[in-house]
């Protein structure tokens, strides 16, 4: 297995680029589906999860080829001939369940295993098939897989109200919906920049589809989708990130850029909490500058759906906390029991107390490097980041779950002046003496 080795104190500098959102390229591979053709998407992320993805859609049937140099991936779904996504791969990674949307609007059957749990906790998927039901679909459930099926081949369209708006609900409606007999309607749809996204690449595949964007969104089913040429948008939570990394490690007066950025995406609770703190920053066209403060100031957030402050952006806010001065909080109310990395960042020396959804903590505080261990993919690069601004080496095992979504996250620091290494390590190999001693 991997682990990123980082040297902490050195000051993050320069500029770094964003790469492709993997959340919206994830939705955009699941609409090829849709399309009979070949479907070509460019600014895609070179990361696990493309890889696990693709692997699901070449079991139905698709031919996908990828080029991590130019990032363009395409997609031949002229033979769609094997609606099944296995467990193997779902578990790997829960957006496989995009399929289920997918498969029963291009061929109006689906057999696609349930995800399960994640590493914190609970993530249900009733509404995905409840919402599916409402448009017509027929679903049982058959040793662990949804077993669904729309009556005459195509779904007929209805009426569903989601409660959370759940963003990956709202993709397997409109996956569901865009090629259905008659006219669908979410209501209480997500907001996410990702779900615009994907929308907008699906009305240019020739969706009919209004209200992106807005809680309501109405849909008017088509015959067929053709297939595009798809620019994906850059990742807001990686960009989120790396302007959190450049508040901490950045050196005081200096100015960090993050290129190929889209800053509207990250929302305006984000933004408004980013400024509160002091760090300041500009944009110029896809250009963020973020300039380091002398003293950062804590600022308290609370996780919403967009455009609050993004769940996926809580556990690195918590890192910034630590390094900021006055007492703050962060609570989750999306995920509630998202904090697996704090048991990891005290064994850094972070001082804070988990109380039900919030983590609670007051700084300026030293963190020292340590042995810590990955839990998840937003966990781990709070890690990463803690390990910037730690005194001494810190050793951040398990990075597969970092490579699920941060392209070439060393590659990037250390151009950007940290000293990071990747190394592989043998998670179970029993401690010696002498390996106690080398350590
Ligand atoms: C997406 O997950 C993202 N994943 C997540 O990013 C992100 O954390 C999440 O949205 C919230 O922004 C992808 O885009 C692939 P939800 P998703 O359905 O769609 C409840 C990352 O790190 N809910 O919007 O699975 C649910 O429990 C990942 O990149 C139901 O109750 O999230 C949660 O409280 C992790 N029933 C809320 O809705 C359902 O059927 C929002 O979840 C579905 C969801």
């Amino acid at each position: 297995m991997d682990k990123l080795v980082i040297e902490g104190g050195r000051p993050l500098r320069g500029t770094i680029p964003i790469s492709g959102s993997k959340n919206t390229a994830l939705m955009l591979m699941a609409g090829a589906v849709l399309a009979d053709g070949v479907t070509v998407l460019e600014n895609i992320p070179h990361l696990r999860d493309i890889t696990t993805f693709s692997h699901v859609l070449r079991i139905a049937g698709a031919s996908v080829r990828f080029d991590p140099e130019t990032h363009v991936m395409r997609i031949d779904a002229t033979r769609i001939d094997f609606p099944e996504a296995p467990y193997e791969l779902v578990k790997q990674m829960r957006a496989s369940f995009y399929m289920l949307g997918a498969l029963l609007g291009r061929c109006g059957q689906a057999r696609v295993s349930l995800p399960g749990g994640c590493a914190w906790g609970p993530r249900p998927v009733n509404l995905h098939l409840e919402g599916l039901r409402a448009f017509g679909a027929e679903i049982e459930l058959d040793q662990g897989y949804v077993v669904a099926r729309a009556p005459g081949g195509r779904l007929r369209g209805g009426r569903f109200r989601l409660e959370p708006p759940s963003v990956g609900a709202t993709v397997n409606l409109l996956l569901g919906a865009v090629t259905a007999r008659g006219s669908s309607r979410i209501e209480n749809a997500a907001l996410e920049p990702d779900v615009v996204v994907f929308g907008r690449a699906l009305q240019q595949m020739g969706a009919r589809i209004e209200g992106l964007g807005t809680r309501t969104i109405e849909v008017e089913g088509v015959d067929a989708l053709q297939p595009v040429t798809f620019r994906n948008c850059p990742d807001r939570i990686e960009l989120g990130t790396f302007m959190i990394a450049a508040a901490i490690a950045g050196s005081p007066g200096d100015t960090i850029y993050l290129t190929g950025a889209e800053p509207s995406h990250l929302g305006e609770a984000f933004l408004e909490a980013f400024r509160q703190t002091g760090a300041a920053f500009t944009f110029d066209g896809d250009t963020v500058a973020v300039t380091v403060p002398e003293r950062l100031q804590a600022v308290s957030i609370e996780t919403a759906p967009y455009p609050g402050f993004p769940t996926d952006l809580q556990a690195q806010w918590t890192v910034l906390l630590s390094q900021a001065e006055g007492a703050g909080f962060v609570r989750d109310t999306v995920y509630p029991d998202r904090f697996k990395h704090v048991p990891e960042l005290m064994r850094m020396g972070l001082q804070a107390r988990v109380e039900g959804n919030t983590v609670f903590l007051e700084g300026p505080q030293r963190l020292q490097g340590a042995h810590v261990m990955s839990t998840d993919l937003r966990g781990s690069v709070s890690l990463v980041l803690a390990g910037l601004v730690a005194e001494g080496e810190t050793h951040v095992l398990r990075v597969y779950h970092l490579d699920r979504g941060y392209e070439n996250l060393e590659g990037k620091l250390s151009a950007a002046g940290i000293a990071i290494r990747r190394e592989s390590y043998d998670e179970f190999a029993t401690p010696t003496p002498e390996s106690a001693e080398e350590n």
